[in-house]
């Protein structure tokens, strides 16, 4: 077993008893980095637990965040990309927006760094099993509906959901994530992908052209109680995209939101990120409009 590099490593030998200290990231190698956008300001990183029995105990679902610590610079809650129905490693991808994001960009494949989590609450999966899923994703926010849609699409999953829909939206197709993998979706027959970009001269560009509220107002299927919208994108794709879920007649116990605050210690302790007395980094961030529309609006 190699040291854990943030802490000592306990010593069964001698009696010590292993207490999980909630505070204690894992150790992880960058095993891959891949630069998503053309504006290179998103990069994915492909993470692997350097202490195999450390992934075990990373036990996470789609939805969840963990908080990605760099040794002397600091910690950020990140959204998780890869799927718990994908082995062997994590994978985030983090765009670059200030002190540890930049840091982090300027990593190297085999650098070492820390991974704390899983954390937060997830998409209700058990809940939606059954249903019809439409996924409306915007810009870097689409890094948890990844997860979910590998997680959906896997063969065991599959047979658990109905129809899903994906409606996914960036500002022009060289700032999509994922495109080998969007690539791969529009050719299966068992998820309807609706790719939107809100402006392109490119004339090899097959999909659609919109602001992500209007393609959901043509593709989306109308509300009713067997489906479910998990909706994730930047505030004003929100806040055009819920009234066009109104006027599809989706019930707000029927839409679900993640929000993305400031947090700091992620295990709701520092009371970093209340809104009321709902902490959105353990009662959340995964919350139905529901919920929201009974909350403070602070987010
Ligand atoms: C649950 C959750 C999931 C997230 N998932 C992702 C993800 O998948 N990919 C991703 O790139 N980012 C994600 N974020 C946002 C990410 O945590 C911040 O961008 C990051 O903490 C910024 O760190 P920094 O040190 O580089 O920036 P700082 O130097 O601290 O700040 C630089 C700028 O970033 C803004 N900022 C700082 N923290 C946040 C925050 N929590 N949310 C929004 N803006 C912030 C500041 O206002 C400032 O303008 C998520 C946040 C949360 C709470
Ligand atoms: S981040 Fe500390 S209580 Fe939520």
């Amino acid at each position: 077993m190699v040291a854990n590099i943030f802490c000592s490593p306990i010593n069964r030998e001698k009696g010590e008893v292993e207490v999980q200290n909630p505070y204690l990231p894992y150790p992880v190698r960058i095993d891959e980095i891949t630069t998503e956008t053309e504006d290179k300001n998103l990069k994915t990183f492909k993470l692997v637990f350097i202490n195999p029995e450390d992934e075990e105990k990373f036990n996470y679902q789609a939805g969840q965040f963990a908080e990605l610590s760099v040794a002397g610079k600091g910690e950020i809650p990140i959204g998780i990309a890869s799927s718990p129905t994908e082995k062997g490693f994590l994978m985030f991808t983090v765009n670059k927006v200030g002190l540890v994001t930049s840091y982090l960009h300027n990593m190297k494949a085999g650098d070492i760094m820390g991974v704390r989590g899983p954390l937060g609450n997830w998409y209700p999966w058990d809940i939606m099993e059954g249903k019809n899923i439409v996924i409306i994703g915007g810009g870097f926010a689409f890094t948890t509906l990844r997860s979910s849609i590998i997680y959906m699409l896997d063969p065991a999953n599959r047979p658990k959901f109905k129809d899903i829909h994906v409606i996914y939206g960036a500002r022009t197709p060289g700032m999509l994530l994922y495109r080998d993998e969007l690539a791969e979706w529009e050719k299966r027959d068992d998820i309807n992908m609706h790719i939107t970009v809100d402006a392109t001269d490119d004339p090899s560009w097959k999909y659609n052209i919109g602001f992500v509220p209007t393609i959901t107002d043509q593709k989306a299927p109308p509300g009713n109680p067997d489906t479910y919208a998990i909706v994730c994108g930047p505030p004003i794709m929100i806040k055009f995209t819920q009234p066009v879920l109104d006027t599809l007649d989706y019930s707000h116990d029927h839409i679900i939101m993640s929000l993305e605050m400031r947090m700091k210690c992620g295990i709701g302790i520092c009371g970093r990120c209340n809104i009321g007395k709902e902490y959105v980094c353990k009662d959340g961030p995964v919350f139905t409009l529901d919920q929201l529309n009974n909350m403070p609006k602070e987010y």
